[in-house]
């Protein structure tokens, strides 16, 4: 088991405070400050977060009200005027940050570039007017599907410049996946490249593209454009493909940035729940800006002179916030790769960390398990001197790993920051503040200040000292998703139904499972729904299952998580075959290979079983723990008694 169990957790005492000279010149150097802050804010969360928005950013026009909570709707800084692209770029150029890197990007294979800020607000007014000539307007939604060069972040940054919202599909996606997300935002545009590079080959993302829009697959995308990467070859579409090279050349450099209303639509991000379609999760303008500019700035310890790398990918909401927004609206370089660890090249990161002398490291947990698995010589061999602090994200990070990376790649003197947070949450909810907050391995620790979080039962009431629960956040927060894009109903049924509202307020429901321990340290120990994660990366099982069951041989199909050393989790899928057909090893790849071309890489099956029937309660419902137990070789655990058909199981256990 790679997850954390409760009783490892509960055994898990070891507590690292930051070092004194960590702490002395920390931004929030003391747990008094932490406290400060944090009582600060639940005393006045209005208050607070006004005098932050005041001191942290730059408006075109104050706000008339800080907070409209008509309950589960925020909005935050009412009429405040705002561009988040001014705020990353603009507002840098007169001080000497003009001229400190932006992006540092190390491309595949050893091609790397560096972005200063006066040289990325230059590509982003062009592009933001290469956009404007293709008829993309305020409002609008543009499509963005790339790999990890420059022109990813670009893309964005000129969506927000001239106010039209971009949903970025991670380049992993498949063809489909990327239509069914392009057809529910009514997308425009479409940003991509001929291609990139992952772990020695390339990746065809134009092709992609031109299947997805095949036989006007998208109606409105009247325009592609394409940036050149990988120099394969690429068909283009005469009058509907654009190469961004031929377009910038003749492009002006001027593009003010188009002045926002704090609650103008700035991105939407889909992202995988637990019905079948993947839900556009909404995020608005001033409260986002605001939220991911403090969170990176106080979590992160952020100096001038730091070189910050966060490891995810733009296509992910971490890569949002933590890549582009946040760090750039705090004037810091940002580091891009393009590369991945790999058997040709273990050491890659370190060479990185190495050559640029890399101060901020964020990645995730199936990243360490896998760093670990490759060996620490490769780290070992490499000057990670410049390193001072450690983020995690995107799973419980067990304690091992945890202890890992704190000695091998941290040298026992950086601070460990496990932020739990959600695509939905817009930035970190659950984090140490490195200077302030004494970590334990696998704890995400506590609140950010501004964050009223808990753990409660199904009727709200919070469960005792060291009981698992239900984790909920009690009061809105800046960057808190806005709704579900085109079904708010769907948005209140997730989120805020669950748990009904306690003593009048209404509670996030974040479909984590959690416990706080004796200092209120919380422990969050996964998902409590049927979301799995693989690779940190989240995947509904109705998602997969809905692949599998368009498969002209699959008369139904269940889908569960087993437990993965190095993923996490790995999909275990269970098929009944329709009459004519026969269970064997071709079929069985053909429709893992089915789901990678429904959804991506990513949602590959590791194992597909085949079996005549499915547990189910009488009432006709999979019973999933079951299946789950089958999956990982455990015995079936727990109450069998509402099963229908006994022998099925047994069949199934028998592998008959
Ligand atoms: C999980 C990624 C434990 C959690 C930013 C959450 C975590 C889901 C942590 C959101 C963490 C994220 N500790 N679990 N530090 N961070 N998670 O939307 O289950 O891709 O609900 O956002 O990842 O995944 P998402």
């Amino acid at each position: 088991m790679t997850q954390p169990t409760i009783e490892s957790i509960l055994k898990e005492k070891r507590n690292f405070p930051p070092s004194a000279e960590f702490a002395e010149n920390a931004i929030i150097g003391s747990m008094e400050k932490y406290r400060e802050l944090y009582d600060a804010a639940k005393a006045d969360p209005q208050g607070f977060w006004a005098e932050l928005a005041e001191q942290e950013l730059h408006w075109f026009q104050k706000w008339d009200q800080v907070l409209d909570w008509q309950p589960p709707h925020a909005k935050w800084f009412v009429n405040g005027k705002i561009n988040i692209s001014y705020n990353c770029l603009d507002r840098h150029l007169n001080t000497w940050r003009r001229n400190k890197a932006a992006i540092i990007w190390e491309g595949e294979p050893g091609d790397s570039r560096t972005l200063t800020y006066a040289q990325l607000h230059r590509e982003v007014c062009q592009m933001a007017n290469v956009y404007k000539q293709l008829g993309v307007k305020k409002g609008d939604i543009v499509g963005i599907y790339m790999p990890m060069i420059p022109e990813a972040a670009i893309a964005m940054l000129a969506c927000a410049r001239i106010g039209a919202a971009h949903s970025v599909i991670f380049g992993g996606f498949s063809s489909e996946a990327l239509r069914t997300r392009l057809l529910d935002a009514e997308a425009k545009l479409v940003v991509t490249a001929d291609g990139g590079f992952r772990k020695d080959k390339t990746i065809p993302l134009k092709p992609a593209v031109d299947e997805a829009l095949r036989d006007n697959g998208v109606p409105s995308v009247d325009n592609v454009l394409v940036v050149q990467r990988t120099q394969e070859k690429v068909h283009m579409d005469a009058g509907r493909d654009h190469w961004w090279h031929d377009l910038q050349a003749g492009v002006s450099a001027n593009c003010p940035a188009e002045p926002m209303d704090s609650e103008d639509l700035l991105f939407i991000l889909y992202t995988s729940g637990t019905t079948g379609k993947p839900k556009g999760v909404v995020h608005t303008t001033g409260g986002y800006n605001l939220y991911t500019h403090i969170t990176t700035k106080w979590t992160f310890d952020l100096k001038e002179t730091d070189v910050y790398w966060c490891t995810a990918d733009v296509g992910w909401i971490t890569g949002h916030s933590y890549i582009v927004y946040g760090p750039l609206s705090n004037g810091a370089t940002s580091l891009m790769y393009e590369g991945a660890p790999r058997p040709s090249n273990p050491g890659c990161l370190w060479d990185v960390v190495e050559k640029y002398g890399v101060s901020i490291f964020y990645t995730a947990p199936t990243a360490i398990r896998a760093l670990i698995k490759m060996g620490e010589h490769h780290p070992n061999a490499r000057d990670l001197s410049s390193l001072r602090i450690l983020g995690t994200v995107g799973e419980p990070i067990n304690p091992e790993a945890w202890m890992w990376y704190h000695r091998v790649i941290g040298g026992g003197r950086c601070p460990i920051v496990d932020t739990w947070w959600q695509t939905e949450t817009g930035g970190f909810m659950l984090t140490p503040l490195p200077g302030a907050i004494p970590t334990k391995p696998g704890s995400a620790t506590l609140p950010f200040p501004g964050i009223m979080a808990d753990v409660v039962d199904l009727e709200g009431n919070p469960v005792g000292e060291n009981e698992g629960g239900y984790l909920v956040v009690k009061h809105p927060w800046p960057s808190m998703m806005r709704t579900v894009y085109g079904d708010d109903d769907r948005f209140r049924r997730t989120y805020w139904e669950h748990i009904p509202p306690k003593d009048g307020q209404y509670l996030y429901f974040a479909g984590d499972g959690a416990r706080k321990d004796e200092d209120g340290y919380f422990w969050v120990m996964g998902r409590v729904d049927d979301v799995i994660s693989v690779s940190g990366h989240r995947l509904g099982t109705m998602e997969v299952e809905s692949a599998l069951v368009s498969h002209p041989a699959v008369a139904e199909a269940a889908v569960v998580g087993r437990p993965d050393e190095v993923k996490g989790e790995e999909v275990v899928a269970f098929v009944t075959l329709e009459g004519e057909y026969e269970a064997s090893d071709d079929l069985s790849n053909e429709l893992k290979q089915h789901v990678v071309k429904e959804i991506g890489a990513i949602a590959r099956p590791g194992d597909i079983r085949f079996t005549d029937g499915m547990p189910k309660t009488r009432s006709g419902k999979i019973m999933r723990r079951l299946l789950r137990n089958l999956a990982s070789g455990q015995e079936v655990a727990g109450d069998t008694s509402t099963l229908e058909d006994r022998s099925v199981l047994d069949k199934l256990r028998s592998g008959a």
